[in-house]
């Protein structure tokens, strides 16, 4: 039956290194605080990047590994919280900045599920024969939104994006499962712009994430290992026949605690987090891209990805390389 197969990654993170030190000059926090609670030591802000921009360089990297020129793209499919703008999507700003001109191009909103959602939609289409291939990107400028007076939820993220091309092949994508929960939305938000209309009075401003951190916490380590072992026995697959699991990057103690229930040697977790911090949607397609071109991957071997985050949605999927 066809599949999906990665041919091609890239990513793009932003010039600007913003380390936990740099963050203590500005407001009441520590290296030591965040470090020991989450792992990240640093962080990649932008200062003029757009979302836009650092996708366009990912997909052109994935471009390049892939072998194909943009014109052969059938579909883009971009994740993402903070485009740049409401309309157009970030995946038809891309489009035109990559010169994909016969493809479809349109933006998924499942936060740091965000990528795997949109490999999963490009798994539909192409498995059931619309398209034969599609660029998959991932990508945040999540310092735009963040509450930087609210230090207990603006020293977790960073800036970047990432990308792969997919194409319909015999192998590849073996099994994904997917699921949301939006009665538990609230802990993890952000309100759009409010509204201004003349019959409405407007109280409070919520315009940047807000975060219930702990409820977060308790939820990606009770359904990430739960989705991941719900995929792998879909696949007729056993912890011990996967290479490398790549998780969303959000918390050091999250993964931790996600190789000890699945009880899977840790170094099979490979992080990008101590550097760039949680990039949302982008942090699973950085991660493989890290992976990808340091060459720790072999034709054949099994992988498996996995997103969670706001919605509240999650994601997991194993895959051949
Ligand atoms: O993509 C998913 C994104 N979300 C997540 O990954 C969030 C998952 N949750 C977490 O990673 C953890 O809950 C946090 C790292 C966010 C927080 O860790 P915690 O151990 O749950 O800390 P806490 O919220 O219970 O706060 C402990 C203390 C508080 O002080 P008091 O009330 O005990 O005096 C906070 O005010 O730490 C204080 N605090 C800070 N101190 C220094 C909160 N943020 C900071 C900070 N620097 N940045």
């Amino acid at each position: 039956m066809t599949t999906i197969r990665i041919v091609g990654t890239g990513s793009c993170l932003p010039k600007q290194v913003v380390t936990n030190d740099d963050l203590a000059k500005i407001m009441d926090t520590s290296d030591e605080w965040i470090s020991s609670r989450t792992g990240i030591r640093e962080r990649h802000l932008v200062i003029n990047e757009t979302t836009a921009e650092m996708s366009a360089e990912a997909a052109e990297q994935a471009l390049l590994e892939a072998g194909m020129k943009a014109e052969e793209l059938d579909l883009i499919i971009l994740g993402t919280v903070s485009g740049d703008h409401v309309t157009p999507s970030t995946a038809c700003e891309v489009q035109s900045k990559i010169g994909a001109v016969n493809a479809v191009a349109f933006d998924i909103n499942a936060a740091c599920s965000g990528f795997m959602f949109a490999m999963n939609t490009a798994y539909a289409y192409i498995q059931s024969g619309i398209y034969q291939n599609a660029l998959i990107i991932g990508a945040e400028t999540l310092s735009k939104i963040m509450d930087w007076t609210d230090r207990s939820t603006c020293v977790l993220f960073g800036d970047g994006a990432g990308a792969a091309v997919v194409k319909a092949d015999e192998t590849g994508l073996i099994r994904f499962v997917q699921n949301s929960d939006g009665a538990k939305g609230m802990v993890l938000a952000c309100q759009n712009r409010l509204n201004n209309n003349p019959l409405v009075e407007n109280s409070k401003d919520l315009h940047y994430v807000d975060m219930d951190g702990q409820e977060v916490y308790k939820f990606a380590v009770s359904t990430v290992p739960a989705s991941i072992n719900q995929v792998l026995e879909e696949a007729g697959l056993a912890v011990s026949d996967i290479k490398y699991f790549l998780l969303h990057q959000a918390n050091m103690r999250i993964i931790q605690s996600v190789a000890k229930r699945l009880k899977a040697d840790p170094d099979k977790f490979p992080t990008t987090l101590e550097h760039y911090a949680n990039t949302s949607a982008a942090s699973v397609p950085i991660l493989l891209d890290e992976v990808n071109k340091k060459g720790m991957l072999q034709k054949g071997d099994k992988l498996v990805l996995a997103g969670f985050g706001g919605g509240l949605t999650w994601s997991a999927a194993v895959l051949e390389w």
